[in-house]
């Protein structure tokens, strides 16, 4: 890894003592395996980051031995030996670091590992923080951003290909198979979820499983998909029409398409999260589907598929430059079928970006 990358490792870092000392917290234990990549650059699992007020150790094991050198030099490395719990390597290096006041991801550590570690630590104050790398990770830098487009690049160029080879003896689950095949083609590690894939009155599950239905069955499907490329994700949805569309749901498709369009619209820096879902909601809503859009208008997308921020009408905060935010309003109907078109946006300076430029044509 070149030195710029371990400087931008450093920067998050020292971001994170900032908050730490904000939460009356001396030092932060980082288990989260997400949270730990995003401060270390490390890929692997099973590996915990002490972050102190002068230094950070990452706690791992010999299986990472070479990767961690590839990934994080000059990082300081606690390797354990086979046998020994990672919470020893804790212990032994609290005991070293003079920490009295020790934050813990509560969102990550089990109950049954922070008892432990309450045991090996008797009089050092645990502290619970939530949130707190999660916080950082709202707002991505321009490596990020680059990342989240090849892993759109992947899964669009995937999709290009599936689309163009449907036909009507084809299951959801053959369509869910060939994602995965030409995403990993063009490049990607994985897709970012198990992909959502519909027929007909399957696409009013918001989150269905693939079936063995068949494409030629009825006239639309919901493909809901994502690529995982350079560790950042994409995430997107589209219903494709695969005969002849009955004017149902081309009015259904017409509105869920105003309503998205309208909360993209609504994307600037400052506007609060929970009225950009409103936005979307409002058209759904006069149109008389309310009832029917019974999710959050999207979610951010980053090193993982869900993360902070959310768009829903509990969530006041305003967006800032550098979330990206999938937007991605449906209307479902229970034994007809159903509707979601989803994009990833970045918020810039003036307003907003549509990373994704999947065709949303349907006819
Ligand atoms: N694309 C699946 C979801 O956001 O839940
Ligand atoms: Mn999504």
């Amino acid at each position: 890894m070149p030195p710029a990358d371990n400087d931008r490792f450093a920067a998050r870092r020292n971001k994170l003592r900032k908050l730490v000392k904000k939460a009356a917290a001396d030092a932060i234990l980082v288990t989260n395996v997400h949270n730990v990549s995003y401060l270390t650059g490390f890929t692997g699992h099973d590996s915990y980051l002490l972050v102190t007020p002068d230094t950070e150790v990452l706690l791992s094991d010999p299986r990472y031995t070479q990767q961690l050198e590839e990934e994080c030099p000059g990082l300081n490395l606690e390797s354990r030996t086979p046998g020994k719990s990672i919470l020893t390597s804790v212990q032994k290096m609290i005991q070293a670091s003079g920490v009295t006041q020790l934050a813990f991801e509560s969102t990550s550590l089990t109950v049954a590992l922070r008892d432990q570690l309450a045991g090996k630590l008797a009089k050092i104050a645990l502290i619970p923080a939530a949130g707190l790398v999660e916080e950082l990770r709202e707002i991505k830098d321009a490596e990020e951003i680059a990342a989240i487009r090849q892993a759109i690049y992947c899964a669009e160029e995937a999709f290009a290909v599936v689309r163009a080879g449907l036909h009507p003896d084809q299951t959801e689950r053959q369509i869910a198979a060939d994602l995965e095949y030409q995403v990993r083609r063009f490049g990607g590690k994985a897709l970012s979820f198990p992909p959502i894939v519909g027929v007909g009155e399957r696409a009013a599950l918001p989150h269905g499983v693939p079936s063995e239905k068949k494409v030629g069955e009825d006239s639309f499907v919901l493909i809901d998909w994502g690529a995982l490329a350079g560790g950042y994700v994409s995430d997107l949805t589209r219903v494709l029409a695969t005969g002849k569309i009955s004017p149902k749901i081309k009015r259904i498709y017409d509105i869920v398409l105003k309503a998205q369009l309208r909360a993209i619209a609504a994307i600037k820096p400052g506007a609060l999260m929970c009225d950009v879902d409103k936005a979307a909601r409002e058209e759904i809503a006069s149109a008389g589907f309310g009832k029917r859009f019974g999710h959050g208008l999207g979610h951010g997308i980053g090193l993982e598929v869900h993360e902070a921020p959310r768009f829903n009408s509990s969530q006041t905060r305003p967006l800032q430059v550098g979330m990206v935010v999938t937007v991605e309003p449906g209307i479902y109907i229970p034994g007809f079928g159903g509707v979601r078109i989803e994009d990833d946006v970045l918020v810039t300076k003036h307003g907003h970006e549509v990373l994704t430029s999947v065709p949303k044509d349907f006819d």
